[in-house]
């Protein structure tokens, strides 16, 4: 088993450039398949999530070629299946954009049900079902296999989402792409993600309009042709180095960055006594005070980002006084609390809301992390703590973070993977 192991109480300096976002990547990469050409996409974050999602696209036939590290080819002009039914495609949840870019492009597909972070509650597909049925899909789900069938095409609809949510967001705009006719999505979501894959696919040749309002709309074009797209950063890992630094202290530029895109989060930062400065494609953290307590609510974009949750949790463990948390997006994601709970914190969890007394410090502990995000806070509590936490489900945290040990080293933190074979136990064995 892989670990993280952490010597904490080490302030954070210096500078850490942001990747490319992983929740822009997952949705760019399946449209990818919708265009008949090559599509040259930059800033792609080195993470295992895009990895797994460039595999299953060259089981499907993609010619993919590398022009660096993160820049890729890809060719899918010449993909003639709508099937999608590999192991691969259980592993991640963003493998569902899959059925929206093969419904628009062959008008069917068969595609596993998607796997991805589990926080402990059921994670729906029914709007995605309720927008590909009102434009003329017929949508079953038998033993983990989605297929959707149209007669030819699909057609454009219009769709109010009952909840708002991202991900029917993204695969509604793929579907409606190619579809014929128009689109209208109404109560869609508007993180900059949504807005990256309607500039993407506009890029390509689409003709999409609104997205990052609550209406978009998609006038169906016959075909995507090809171009060049370079994804925007990320805001959850560029809020991620923020906390870290609010937690340990310090001072970090936190490069290659959109401020804007981080108005929701510097702004709970300053409310505790952290102080943000935005310049023009880069935010600076510093934290030489104590932390103030808070109230954070999550809520789709613009609101505080649900995927920030665990590590502002985390955070206001640390800050004087009594804070909450309420999650508004997702049914359960406070997993993550028993385990800060073996360093020291102090949080009771009462249906959505975490009810935070803040503690004058963390220990470090052995804990596990349960999804990426939980993975991340685990990561900033072991970073802030007195002595050494040793954090194991590391699997989760680099499906999201791209060389997250040599960005924190890199900034001062004492921090390091063992793998298995590493441990002294496993070593006597050989022997
Ligand atoms: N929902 C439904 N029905 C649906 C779809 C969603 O009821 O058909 C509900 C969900 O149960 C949830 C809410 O709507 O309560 C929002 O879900 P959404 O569809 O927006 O989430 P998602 O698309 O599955 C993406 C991100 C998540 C992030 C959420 C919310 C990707 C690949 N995943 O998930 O990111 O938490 O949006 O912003 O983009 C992460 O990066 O760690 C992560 C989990």
């Amino acid at each position: 088993m892989t670990k993280y192991v952490i010597n904490g109480g080490k302030p954070l300096n210096g500078e850490v450039e942001i990747s490319g976002a992983k929740n822009a990547a997952v949705a760019i990469i399946p449209a990818a398949l919708m265009v008949d050409g090559v599509c040259r996409i930059e800033n792609l974050p080195e993470i295992s999530d895009v990895k797994t999602l460039l595999q299953i696209l060259k089981e499907m036939g993609a010619k993919i070629r590398v022009v660096n590290k993160r820049t890729l080819d890809i060719d899918c002009s010449r993909i003639g299946t709508s099937i999608a039914t590999f192991d691969m495609m259980r592993r991640i949840r963003a493998s569902y954009y899959i059925i929206g870019a093969l419904l628009g492009r062959f008008g069917r597909a068969d595609v596993a049900m998607p796997g991805g972070c589990n926080f402990g509650g059921v994670r729906p597909i029914d709007q995605h079902i309720k927008g590909f049925t009102a434009m003329g899909a017929n949508v079953t789900v038998r033993n983990g296999i989605v297929s959707a069938v149209t007669g030819d095409h699909l057609r454009g609809a219009t769709v109010y989402l009952d909840v708002v949510s991202v991900g029917a967001t993204i695969n509604l705009m793929l579907g409606a792409a190619l579809a014929q006719g128009t689109t209208i999505i109404e109560n869609a979501a508007r993180e900059p993600h949504i807005v990256d894959l309607a500039n993407f696919l506009n890029s390509m040749g689409a003709d999409i309009r609104g997205a990052g309002t609550s209406d978009i709309k998609i006038r169906g074009v016959q075909r995507m042709t090809g171009g060049f797209y370079s994804i925007i950063p990320d805001q959850i890992e560029a809020g991620t180095y923020m906390a870290a630094v609010a937690g340990t202290g310090g001072r970090v530029v936190i490069k290659d960055v959109i401020p804007k895109h981080l108005e929701c989060i510097s702004g709970k930062l300053r409310e505790m006594g952290v102080t943000v400065v935005d310049l023009e494609d880069s935010v600076i953290v510093q934290r030489d005070a104590p932390l103030f307590r808070t109230h954070v609510k999550t809520m789709p974009y613009p609101g505080f980002p649900t995927d920030m949750q665990p590590q502002i949790s985390t955070l206001l463990c640390l800050a004087e006084g009594t804070s909450t948390v309420t999650e508004g997006v997702w049914d359960n994601r406070f997993k993550f609390v028993d385990e800060l709970a073996k360093m020291g914190s102090s949080i009771r969890v009462d249906g959505r809301t975490a009810i935070i007394e803040g503690v004058p410090y963390l220990t470090g502990a052995p804990i596990k992390a349960s999804d990426l995000r939980a993975g991340a806070a685990l990561v900033i509590a072991g970073l802030a703590a007195h002595g050494r936490t040793v954090i194991e489900g590391v699997n989760y945290i680099e499906r999201g973070y791209e060389k997250m040990i040599q960005k924190l080293t890199s900034l001062g933190a004492d921090m390091k993977i063992i793998f298995e074979r590493d441990e002294p136990r496993f070593k006597k064995k050989i022997v």
